[in-house]
């Protein structure tokens, strides 16, 4: 018999459905609870409640899990490609080697945006923030393909659109990259793989080495999905409207932008290079981030879900030895970060509050030792999780009762006033 919550209010027992996921989490099905009871659910930031169902991917925060489509992130990481691994989160399956062809063929045909989006890259301010050029210039494709507006795709326009944009994403974030340079664009080698091509079309160098598209292909698959993150509910609840994919992804940059999201990376950077540049010892940084009355924070510590080790972070960190001995790169910035993470680890303030290393700790370091400039740190973070994003739309469009997402809300204003004309206020 399916699981029943009792809800007790007044004189009233309501019974609500229990559903269990695959994984055996539990949420309290309230679907029916405003037209039965009249009450509606409060829960600020979302901390407790599931915005939907989903079969891409799974956390367990006390644990320290991450898989992708059933499969754990360290196997992903270690055996699968960014591309193989787009493919995998958005149809659900490992692709055989005619269908990763085809797709890595697709995905490279789309080597170059319309004039018209070039030509708005080189209007922005050389210093204008890359996140602005990328979300900007994502929406504006909308203007080049009309088709991929329609408000409901076939499979085929999805399957266009997911690899227009993993494509495209590419080509516009190394156009913003050279032009914020002063520098000409590169055009794509389509005889490069994704992320040699990527480095390429920064660098204008054709020789990349392999450790250094081995890295950033890691980079990109730990990025590639994480449930429902701020970024990707954004997506959803932008893509719910039917808006346009354009429109809908470049809500997902916007909300990734956000330094306590995907913004965090660059905030790390920034963190670790003000503690060298000041000659501040961890102590004394981490004095500041414990006082509230300081808006420090140890930026890339702490996650809502994971109450343990972010599995990534612990990917990222073994990376970052390998990367920087292989590229014979010494960072004074890696030292800073280990040193803040032993100590930050044995502080009761950050152990009491079970805050960890997230994603974003270690992941600037290997991008800063890859040439990438710290600015364009989220952009690597929206590339990576360009392919989540469309996978997560693509459910929500393709579910049994999608909604427009619309949640309620307690009123706690004034409740009757009367007009009063303008010179007797
Ligand atoms: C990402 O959601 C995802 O899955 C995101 C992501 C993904 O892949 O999509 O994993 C990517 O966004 C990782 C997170 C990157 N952000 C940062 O590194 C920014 C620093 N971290 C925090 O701002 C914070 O930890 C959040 C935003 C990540 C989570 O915030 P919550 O869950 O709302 O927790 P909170 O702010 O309520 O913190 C709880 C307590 C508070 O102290 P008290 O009020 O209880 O005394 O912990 C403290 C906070 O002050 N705290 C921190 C801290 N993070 C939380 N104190 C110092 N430094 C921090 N980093």
């Amino acid at each position: 018999m399916s699981e029943k919550a009792k809800l007790v209010l007044g004189e009233n027992t309501y019974e609500l459905p229990v559903i269990t996921g695959t994984e055996n989490e539990k949420a309290i099905d309230i679907t029916k609870l405003r037209a039965q009871s009249g009450y509606v659910t409060l829960d600020s930031g979302y901390m407790n409640t599931g915005a939907c169902t989903s079969a891409i991917t799974f956390l367990d925060g006390e644990l320290g899990i991450l898989k992708y489509r059933g499969y754990s992130i360290e196997e992903i990481a270690e055996k699968s490609s960014f591309l193989e691994t787009a493919y995998l989160v958005n149809y659900g399956k490992l692709p055989t080697e005619a269908e990763m062809k085809a797709f890595s063929v697709k995905v490279a045909s789309y080597d170059d945006v319309p004039e018209g989006i070039k030509t708005q890259i080189k209007a922005f301010p050389k210093d204008a923030h890359p996140m602005a050029v990328l979300s900007s210039n994502i929406v504006s494709l909308s203007a080049f393909y009309h088709s991929l507006c329609a408000q409901d795709l076939t499979p085929a326009q999805k399957d266009e659109a997911f690899a227009q944009l993993i494509g495209q994403i590419k080509v516009v974030s190394a156009y913003a990259y050279r032009h914020s340079q002063g520098k000409e664009f590169v055009k794509s080698d389509k005889s490069l793989d994704y992320c040699s091509d990527f480095i390429h079309m920064m660098t204008g160098d054709k020789n990349v080495s392999r450790d250094v598209a081995k890295a950033l292909d890691v980079l990109l698959i730990l990025h590639v999905d994480h449930e429902q993150n701020c970024s990707t509910s954004s997506v959803r609840m932008v893509g719910s409207s039917k808006a346009n994919i354009f429109a809908t992804i470049s809500a997902g940059v916007d909300a990734l932008w956000g330094p306590l999201h995907g913004g965090a990376n660059q905030a790390v950077l920034e963190m670790l290079a003000e503690i060298k540049d000041s000659g501040k010892d961890y102590k004394q940084f981490l004095a500041e981030v414990k006082d509230k009355n300081s808006s420090s924070r140890l930026m890339g510590f702490g996650h809502r879900v994971y109450k343990n080790f972010d599995p990534r972070a612990k990917i990222i960190k073994v990376a970052c030895d390998t990367v920087l001995n292989t590229l014979g790169v010494q960072d004074p910035l890696l030292d800073i970060a280990k040193g803040l993470e032993e100590v930050a680890l044995k502080d009761e303030y950050f152990v009491s509050r079970k805050l960890y290393p997230n994603v974003d700790f270690y992941s600037g370091i290997i991008y800063r030792a890859l040439g990438i400039p710290t600015n364009m740190f989220t952009v690597m973070f929206a590339i990576g999780r360009l392919p989540g994003w469309m996978a997560q739309w693509k459910e929500m469009v393709e579910q049994d009762g999608f909604k427009i997402c619309r949640p309620r809300q307690i009123y706690t204003g004034d409740v009757t006033n009367k007009y009063k004309d303008i010179k007797s206020r």
